[in-house]
């Protein structure tokens, strides 16, 4: 390469760390500025103590948050300028290849074969006409939403002898009330007994709807497996809108289920669901660690083993420890089968102005009981979900956002630490939480999503052995 042109290029490589390096100190000294000026705010309102004190807390979070990030920004400065002083490309994420071999080229191939395609099923079938699953409804106090969530869920309903429909009503509010008996004997409605305000100390009182609930939950499926005596049942919540084939879903995974042990629960909710981070694949189904709910299927086996250690509060999250879980997984789909329209609920619409109502609702109805699902099964499953990760050509996350991967349908990102995982997810507009260590969505420690027409797999290196519950 002539000189001049190498100088010239070296300069560019540092004028870019440079205005790297520039971008970042700026963006720190901006949040030091939202810092102080949030701090000046707040001295100039009267504010109730507790308040002020949820505030700071959570502005210690979003710090520390924002601490981790910088740090792992500055490691990733560091790398690239290594990288350039060397004349190596640009990389994110040092890690090891899968394999020593890997080409770009070779493993186009391995994208297009589509590994997760599901065969029409052979001969041998189930005899799903005599699976009888009853749908539970939590309800409460919002009429208008149990009127639009119980039409929806009877307008797609295939079979009333099938899918029977059980409202469980919790809060004692008279309209609402009102408004299930209005379904006449299309649904039976039952009322949760126990009324009475938890006795909480008074830094948990803001949380009592969520101990509520919890109460709810554990009466009312101790009612479908105890009182009704049925085997398995669909939870919804009121403010679920359910697609055209939920029931062909839940339907068609039922055997899986029962003949799976390590399966706990089918759910019709994807955490990434939102449609610029989905495949039009709507016959796509995978296993996930992370417990979903938002319209899930358990057998009475399950529930058998939960009821008596059931949580007074956070029943969702406590379904995420390792102790519930047990390693167990859920079949979620590429395309949600639910969609949330509850902004006015116990969380307080937060996260549903930020996430949830993104979320895509599958239209296509998949004939999923014509279906193959074997594939699903762990035994099945895990061999090929390796191959296709680990087979798919790494790349970083500026080669993806540069579109330096074009020609390469399917990618691997790696994320070697709990900072380079945040960091990346922001990044890659997918969900950013972790729950007992397990990312939404994530199978052995793998999240699979689109990017620019890309499938994603942001995975940790080769040689994954187990989650690390202190991530979170
Ligand atoms: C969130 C979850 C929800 C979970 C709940 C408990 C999302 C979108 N939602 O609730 O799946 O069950 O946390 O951790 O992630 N309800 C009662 N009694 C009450 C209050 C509410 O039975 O006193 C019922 C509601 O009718 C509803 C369900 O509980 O069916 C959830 O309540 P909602 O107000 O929608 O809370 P979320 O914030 O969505
Ligand atoms: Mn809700």
């Amino acid at each position: 390469m002539p000189t001049e042109i190498a100088d010239n290029m070296a300069g560019r490589r540092q004028r870019l760390i440079i205005g790297g390096l520039l971008l970042f100190l700026l963006w720190n000294v901006a949040t030091y500025m939202v810092f102080t000026r949030q701090a000046e705010q707040g001295s100039t309102q009267v504010e109730s103590s507790q308040t002020m004190n949820e505030r700071l807390n959570r502005l210690q979070e979003q710090m520390k948050d924002q601490m981790d990030i910088n740090e792992q920004l500055i490691k990733d400065i560091i790398q690239q300028k290594e990288a350039i002083l060397k004349g190596k490309k640009l990389v994110h994420v040092p890690a090891p290849p899968a394999n020593e071999n890997v080409d770009l080229a070779v493993h186009q191939d391995v994208s297009k074969s589509r590994p997760f395609k599901l065969e029409v099923a052979g001969k041998v079938t189930y005899p799903y006409s005599s699976y009888v699953i009853p749908v539970l409804m939590i309800a409460c106090n919002r009429p208008s939403a149990i009127q639009r969530s119980l039409t929806n869920l009877l307008g797609t309903r295939p079979s009333p002898t099938q899918f029977p429909i059980i409202v469980s009503q919790d809060c004692g509010h008279q309209e609402t009330a009102e408004a299930i008996q209005r379904f006449d004997d299309k649904v039976t409605h039952i009322k949760q007994p126990d009324l009475s305000s938890i006795t909480l100390p008074s830094t948990q009182k803001k949380f009592e709807g969520y101990y509520k609930i919890a109460r709810h939950y554990k009466w009312a499926l101790n009612q479908v497996f105890h009182q009704f005596k049925y085997d398995a049942v669909i939870i919804v919540e009121d403010d679920l809108d359910v697609s055209v084939d939920f029931f062909e879903y839940f339907l068609a995974t039922y055997p899986l289920l029962k003949e799976d042990p390590t399966l706990w629960c089918v759910s019709a909710w994807n955490d990434n669901g939102k449609e610029s981070r989905i495949s039009r694949d709507a016959e796509l189904l995978y296993r996930s660690d992370f417990f979903p709910g938002l319209g899930w299927m358990m057998r009475k086996e399950i529930w058998q083993e939960l009821e008596n250690k059931w949580p007074d509060g956070f029943w969702d999250d406590w379904m995420r420890d390792p102790a519930q879980r047990q390693e167990r997984a859920c079949i979620r789909p590429e395309i949600s089968r639910t969609d949330t329209f509850g902004k006015v609920g116990v969380s307080r619409g937060q996260f549903f102005e930020q996430h949830l109502k993104y979320i895509k609702l599958n239209q296509k109805s998949v004939a999923f009981t014509q279906l193959d699902l074997s594939l699903l099964k762990k035994d099945n499953y895990d061999p090929v979900f390796k191959k296709e990760v680990y087979g798919a050509p790494e790349v970083t996350i500026s080669q993806l956002q540069k579109q330096d991967a074009l020609g390469h349908p399917t990618v691997r990102i790696t994320y070697n630490s709990k900072n380079s995982f945040k960091l990346l997810t922001k990044q890659l507009g997918i969900m950013t939480d972790l729950k007992s260590g397990v990312p939404r969505a994530g199978y052995m420690g793998v999240v699979s999503f689109m990017f620019d027409n890309h499938r994603v797999y942001l995975a940790p290196p080769t040689g994954w052995n187990g989650y690390d519950v202190s991530w979170s």
